[in-house]
């Protein structure tokens, strides 16, 4: 009999996950004004609101964070996180960050002028931040594929190069720099093709402009390229990853994803002049070249990360359990966005409440119904985090409505799926039930969703 996949690691180390009733819970998420951002985390039975800074570290980087040297200037821990990021990405000039959002917000202080306009695929909503908050515009150009969560096709995360070459034949001299999010988060988790960052490069090269990848999960997309992609299978996932870089000029991370640690980011480029300019960014708001933000241990465990995820074993035990959620929902025929990706599994929330209005935000009133079920803490990824139109002010319904069920990294077993799954399935089963979805009584004009207060209609 041929052995069945498992887990590419041991379990040292155990948190104990609390319980609660269905009473408890309608109180706690009223308390919360419909916010799941807001509820207490031991308020929560199995947490899926973002696989960002919530996995656990292994052995080895916990071992690593006892050898940081917390240094001010010239920490040694600093040039090992140099010399990985270096060895897997190609780029030679590093700088740390503490988070993803601060590297965007560093390097686009020297790149991103009011009035520029920057394409990209589904612009993570800190990044469409950083770039509105400049008074500049962030023009969606993923291919529409990605829009019909039923469509099985292998990389819905791709930039549509037509869409792309749209924009720079028409406003090239707006552009700063071309942006591709690896994978594609807003979309779904969705990759992006070897073949289609090619494409981008080759349009970028056209038009003399560069290309960042936001690269938050990058080490995801680069296992979907082996298991997807014609002529990668033989291939490692650090190669792969050698190749993706290869065909960008620079990169912000969110290190609290694949880089597998709690807190952390940094910028990557090949280009000393973006080094420079974003060097007299990171002093005044990260702190100094050689810590940016982080602790000399936090670097080290996460030069330790960043090898072990780009590891096959890692990244496809991962992938797996994401795919064997995927499969349980299937088995109920719950809808998502087609095929699963790589961090999350996003409901289809539209297909799922079809017979609750846009305006009364179907994917919140869903996240809402499953915490109350089981007290498991889903994430939208919709028309709340959508924002307003920074012009007209109205919502924006163009995209999907999504919930998202994140998936943190070496944290929950197989075991906890099985419940996500069966939760999701009681409530899919009564969602004819569900008619009224929710109102906005409060916001802020930008990234609302964190502090949104929500009353149930
Ligand atoms: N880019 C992508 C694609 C992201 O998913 C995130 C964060 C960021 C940038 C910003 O990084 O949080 O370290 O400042 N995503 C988290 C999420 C918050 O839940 O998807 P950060």
């Amino acid at each position: 009999m041929e052995l069945p996949f498992a887990e590419s690691y041991k379990i040292k180390m155990v948190e104990p996950l609390r319980k609660s009733t269905r009473e408890e819970r309608e109180q706690w998420i009223k308390e919360a004004d419909y916010n799941l951002f807001q509820l207490k985390s031991d308020q929560v039975y199995i947490d899926c609101l973002t696989d960002s800074g919530t996995g656990a570290m292994s052995d080895r980087q916990w071992a690593a964070m006892m050898m940081g040297d917390e240094s001010y200037a010239g920490s040694s821990s600093f040039f090992q996180l140099k010399e990985t990021i270096t060895k897997i990405t190609g780029f030679e000039y590093v700088i740390p960050t503490h988070q993803g959002r601060a590297a965007e917000n560093v390097l686009f202080s020297h790149l991103v002028t009011a009035g520029a306009i920057v394409p990209g695929n589904s612009h993570f909503d800190t990044t469409k931040g950083h770039i509105e908050s400049r008074k500049a515009f962030a023009v969606d150009c993923t291919v529409d594929e990605a829009k019909d969560t039923q469509l099985e096709v292998p990389f819905k995360g791709n930039v549509d190069p037509k869409k792309l070459e749209a924009v720079l034949a028409e406003k090239a001299e707006l552009v700063p720099f071309i942006i591709v999010t690896v994978t594609n988060n807003t979309a779904g988790g969705q990759p992006v093709s070897m073949q289609n960052l090619r494409e981008v490069r080759a349009i970028a090269d056209k038009y003399g402009k560069r290309v960042i990848f936001d690269s938050a999960r990058f080490v995801e997309n680069a296992y979907f390229i082996r298991t997807r992609e014609e002529g990668y299978g033989d291939k490692t996932i650090k190669e792969i990853c050698k190749e993706m870089f290869s065909l960008a000029d620079g990169m912000t991370m969110s290190s609290k994803k694949d880089g597998l640690v709690n807190m952390g980011g940094f910028i990557a480029t090949r280009h000393e002049d973006w080094y420079e300019g974003a060097k007299r960014f990171c002093i005044p708001f990260e702190g100094f070249l050689t810590y940016g933000g982080m602790n000399g241990r936090d670097m080290a465990a996460l030069a330790v990360g960043l090898d072990e995820n780009t590891e096959l074993e890692t990244i496809e035990t991962r992938i797996k359990q994401v795919q064997y959620l995927a499969a349980k929902l299937d088995e109920y025929g719950i809808p998502y966005q087609r095929p699963v990706g790589g961090h999350a599994l996003f409901v289809d929330a539209d297909r799922v409440l079809d017979q609750i209005p846009k305006e009364e935000f179907p994917a919140q009133t869903l996240a809402i119904e499953l915490y109350i079920e089981a007290g498991v803490r889903g994430c939208e990824i919709g028309y709340i985090l959508a924002d307003r139109d920074p012009v007209t002010r109205e919502n924006r319904f163009g995209g999907l409505d999504l919930l998202r069920l994140c998936i943190a990294r070496r944290v929950y077993t197989n075991n906890h799926m099985d419940v996500i799954a069966a939760a999701l399935k009681n409530v899919y089963d009564r969602r004819h039930e569900i008619t009224r979805g929710v109102k906005i009584v409060w916001e802020t004009e930008l990234m609302r969703h964190f502090t949104v207060k929500l009353e149930r209609l």
